[in-house]
């Protein structure tokens, strides 16, 4: 994706010392990055407050990522919002979550037209409150034109429940017979995803220091780098996605393979 190196090295001034623009090569930014954003609870909570204010303050981290991955020139950057499983939060959150997601995309808006982003959603979006449907499809339409990065955001997302859809519109093509099964391969199981037409990550980030992948994008990351870092996802910056990518460019990747082949 093209970069403004103007705007990319203002926005990576004022560097801390142990990571500056200088140590990634701009020319291998990863093409698709993703983020569980991991800890917001946990932030809160360590500093005396609600859960809630942890949310609200990961908004700021996830608008900061944004702008980093357009800076620096990501093709696709996805993150993970709100599992199938958050449901079983209490209902308090989950309305509290849900209509943060609304209001802050009315919000952000402005930025996505500012730096032609273009928005999708991953996920199961017809059991969201109408608010937050209606809002999302109002980025979707909005949007739809952008041709720069695309911002894919996982909302009641679980990766068993999308792989399973996928099966059974195969099936359904299958019995319909618009498709054989022997068309059945790798490619057609990709098409039916809610990645579908976005390449998988190269690298995924995951926040305060959590070892899993939590029913996330499991068959879009079969080769995918992780990077996880301590700090919890409010507390995530620039500074960080760096090391990351700095993480990532140190690493050999070899899909299977042999190195050098
Ligand atoms: C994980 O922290 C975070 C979430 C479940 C929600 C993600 C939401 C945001 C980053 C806020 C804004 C997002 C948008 C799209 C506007 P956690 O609650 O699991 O933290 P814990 O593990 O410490 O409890």
């Amino acid at each position: 994706m093209l970069r403004d190196e103007t705007k990319l090295r203002a926005y990576f001034a004022d560097a801390p010392d142990d990571i500056s623009l200088d140590d990634v090569d701009i020319t291998r930014i990863p093409s698709h990055v993703s983020f569980i954003m991991d800890g917001n609870g946990r932030w809160a909570q360590a500093r005396g407050l609600d859960r809630s204010r942890g949310h609200v303050a990961g908004v700021d981290s996830l608008r900061e990522t944004v702008t980093t991955s357009v800076r620096l020139g990501v093709d696709v950057l996805s993150a993970y919002a709100f599992s199938t499983e958050n449901w079983k939060r209490p209902q308090r959150e989950v309305n509290l979550l849900m209509h943060l997601f609304a209001t802050t995309l009315v919000k952000e808006l402005p930025l996505f037209h500012q730096e032609n982003v273009r928005l999708k959603f991953l996920g199961d979006l017809d059991a969201l409150p109408k608010e937050t449907r209606d809002v999302f499809q109002r980025g979707l339409d909005e949007t739809a034109s952008y041709d720069g990065m695309t911002f894919a955001l996982a909302v009641n997302y679980g990766s068993r429940a999308e792989i399973a859809r996928a099966a059974r519109l195969i099936a359904e093509e299958v019995a319909a017979g618009t498709m054989r099964p022997e068309d059945v391969d790798v490619e057609a199981v990709s098409q039916r995803l809610y990645t579908a037409g976005l390449p998988d990550p190269d690298l995924l980030v995951r926040t305060s220091g959590e070892l899993r992948l939590s029913n996330y994008l499991l068959w879009q990351l079969a080769y995918t780098e992780m990077y996880v870092t301590d700090l919890y996802w409010p507390d995530f910056n620039r500074w960080e996605y760096l090391r990351a990518i700095r993480a990532f460019q140190g690493r050999g990747r070899r899909y299977g393979g042999v190195v050098n082949a």
